[in-house]
């Protein structure tokens, strides 16, 4: 199959033009002003924008969490992302503590490989470290193409490994060339916190947000830093939200440390006045919604190049499952529906409303993210041998987010009503039409593991 897309207004991280591009099989294959290929399909893109495909390296698919499991499955989930502009995502593997990690990939790809619509890849979140695990590392970067290693430094009892355990696994990291990832919240507060409010019959949403202060993530953000500096290991800090840990970040960048930050399109548009309503568990999620300032310092993080991925951290919960904790906020499965806007969304709040470049949207919705993971140049580019993973996008159009015409596995909208200037039209996966008229052209199956090497941006 052959596509030519003609007079498309390219934009990449670095560079901004009008052209044409032919695309043959998976690949792209010439890029260049009235190409004089035929094709089996030409798609008219003037005045469209053309850009590479999303890439969010934060996704919980089908996963396993607080009781229950996210809603959307490798199927529903990857399937929305296509439909928002999103073409790749990077989902976590969670290791059972005192499992290992093989029995942990196994479990994974047979509830992935046989489902993903778009492509995907893993972080392997290490839950339980030993010398046994150690070894287990090694293989994954070697063997299996998974070179990020997730940490979380809260939910004691599931998730949690300790500073001595956090230590250990970034020198292996470190040895072998991966990368460490984390859930920088200081999960021992958080939990007394917790314990303080319902004891004192505080039961409510907002008491959620109460209980994961700003301090408990600055704090969990800077020991983070401080491990990776006395390892020398790179660092990756998932879902930054605020102020405090931006600033602990920037210290580590300022004795030279390799720390990358992503935020989440969340914590840029909506803030912890949500958590009064009644209906405030549908933006439950660790660490909350903060304040208004810390939206402007992570836009300002954005520009300053101290956050270079925008994520969702998507992990949706049904309205029944977000009922479990009714009567008990620390019961409220922690997440919420994102996967299928983010792109949209950081073109409406981003560069249509002058806070980012055209190039950094770019960037920061795909680049990066394929540079930081080891996928760059296959993805994360317009170039010519790079995956033909494009999205051709309207700028002039506008819509409404509703549950009615989202497409994950939901049953509301964290955004219901939200104005979005600008709308995902086309979308091709690996040379494969995967969106055409608001339809998804692709099964499940088609979607492919994308496996990984060594991180390649350098800040
Ligand atoms: O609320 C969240 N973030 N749920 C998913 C798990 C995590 O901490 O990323
Ligand atoms: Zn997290
Ligand atoms: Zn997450």
């Amino acid at each position: 199959m052959s596509i030519l897309i003609k007079n498309g207004h390219i934009v990449t991280a670095s560079e901004d033009y009008v052209a044409d591009l032919y695309i043959e099989g998976e690949k792209i294959v010439a890029i260049g002003k009235n190409l004089p290929m035929q094709a089996d399909k030409v798609i008219d893109a003037s005045n469209k924008l053309v850009f590479p495909g999303g890439i969010d390296p934060h996704v919980h698919l089908d996963m396993p969490f607080m009781g229950t499991y996210s809603s959307d499955d490798y199927e529903t989930g990857t399937r929305a992302a296509l439909h928002g502009g999103t073409t790749s995502v990077i989902e976590f593997i969670l290791q059972t503590q005192g499992d290992t990690l093989r029995n942990a990939l196994k479990t994974w790809q047979e509830k992935s490989i046989p489902k993903a619509v778009g492509d995907f890849s893993y972080h392997m979140a290490v839950t339980d470290f030993n010398d046994d695990v150690a070894k287990e590392v090694v293989e994954m970067i070697e063997k299996e193409g998974i070179t990020s290693f997730k940490t979380f430094m809260a939910y004691k009892g599931a998730l949690m490994i300790d500073d001595g355990q956090m230590v250990q696994l970034m020198k292996v990291v470190k040895e072998h060339g991966g990368l460490v990832t984390v859930h920088a919240t200081n999960g021992d507060m958080i939990d007394s916190l917790i314990a303080k409010n319902l004891a004192e019959g505080n039961t409510k949403p907002l008491y959620h947000y109460l209980s994961q202060p700003e301090v408990t993530e600055a704090e969990a953000s800077a020991r983070f830093c401080d491990m990776l500096d006395y390892t020398g290991c790179p660092g990756y800090i998932v879902h930054m939200t605020c102020e405090g840990a931006l600033n602990a970040v920037r210290k580590a960048t300022q004795r030279n440390q390799k720390v990358y930050v992503e935020t989440c399109s969340q914590y840029l548009m909506i803030d912890a006045s949500l958590y009064e309503r009644e209906d405030g568990a549908k933006w439950v999620m660790s660490p909350p919604l903060r304040e208004k300032k810390d939206q402007e310092a992570l836009w300002s993080g954005i520009n300053q190049g101290l956050v270079q991925v925008v994520g969702t951290d998507h992990c949706p919960f049904t309205m029944e499952q977000k009922a479990m904790g009714k009567d008990n906020f620390a019961k409220i499965p922690n997440g919420h529906p994102a996967i299928e806007h983010r792109v949209e969304f950081m073109y409406s709040e981003g560069v249509h409303q002058g806070k980012i470049s055209l190039n950094k949207f770019v960037e920061v919705c795909s680049t990066n993210a394929a540079k930081i993971f080891g996928m760059y140049p296959r993805k994360g580019t317009i170039a010519i041998g790079s995956d033909a993973d494009i999205v051709i996008f309207d700028p002039n159009k506008k819509h409404r987010i509703s549950v009615d015409t989202h497409h994950m596995n939901c049953d509301y909208s964290g955004y219901e009503g939200w104005e979005v200037q600008g709308k995902t039209e086309t979308v091709l996966l690996r040379g494969m039409v995967a969106i055409e008229n608001e339809k998804c052209l692709l099964k499940a199956g088609d979607g492919k593991f994308i496996p990984r090497g060594k991180s390649s941006l350098v800040i």
